[in-house]
């Protein structure tokens, strides 16, 4: 089985230290950093702006994942491109047509994901999981850190991995909330390829062992 990456969520660091809350989970050994933006409207949260991406960006050599929670993605895209967005996932519930966001993704060179919150069915991505790099499993109903890992998304995961698999591509198989070193045995047998961990990263004594922790229990 390989390597589950770690991708520490900025939304439960220490805002007033971010840059070097970035560092910390960089020597820590997280590959990705996931940055959430919220709009107030997608969800009933404000959170990070193209400005944040920027600032960080120029001291890390991180993979910056940014999830965007907001009502109109298509608007905002190429700011966190040009900021230094590695991945953009938008959410298939904002999304009409999967197909042409993908495609939109790309025209600005970085990777495209898609995002499924609890309510909404994986098979809504039929005929279109192939177009996307990357497909985000909500565990918890997006907005807020800290809150408790939905079990009955399991089952989702198993299912975004099979039709992951059919397509023959090499897509990640993201999951994002209420992830811990005590919960992911069961999404890592369920597939997932990518662990996004806020609270039981960057609210840990020790990021670095709750990183090898999380990979250890994954195996
Ligand atoms: C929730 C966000 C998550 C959140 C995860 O809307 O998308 O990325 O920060 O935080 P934890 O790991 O604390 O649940
Ligand atoms: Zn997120």
């Amino acid at each position: 089985m390989k390597t589950i990456k770690i991708a520490p969520s900025i939304l439960a660091a220490n805002i007033a230290k971010l840059g070097e809350e970035v560092k910390k989970i960089e020597d820590a050994g997280a590959e990705f950093v996931h940055i959430d933006v919220m709009d107030g409207h997608f969800v009933p949260n404000l959170a990070f702006s193209p400005d944040t991406v920027k600032a960080l960006r120029t001291d890390s050599k991180l993979v910056f994942d940014v999830h965007l929670m907001i009502e109109e993605p298509k608007k905002y895209i190429q700011k966190f491109v040009e900021a230094g967005a590695d991945i953009i996932t938008v959410h298939q519930e904002v999304t009409e047509n999967l197909s042409e966001m993908a495609d939109f993704i790309h025209s600005f060179g970085v990777k495209a994901g898609i995002s499924v919150k609890p309510g909404t069915p994986v098979e809504t991505l039929e005929g279109n999981i192939d177009k996307f790099d990357l497909v985000l499993i909500m565990t918890v109903e997006p907005g807020f850190g800290g809150q408790s890992y939905i079990d009955a998304m399991n089952e989702k995961i198993s299912k975004a991995r099979e039709m992951i698999d059919k397509t023959g591509k090499e897509i990640e198989l993201e999951i994002d909330g209420g992830v811990t070193p005590l919960n992911i045995a069961v999404p890592a047998a369920c597939g997932i390829s990518v662990a996004v961990a806020g609270s039981s990263v960057f609210k840990a004594e020790d990021a670095k062992k709750a990183i090898i922790e999380m990979r250890t229990n994954a195996k």
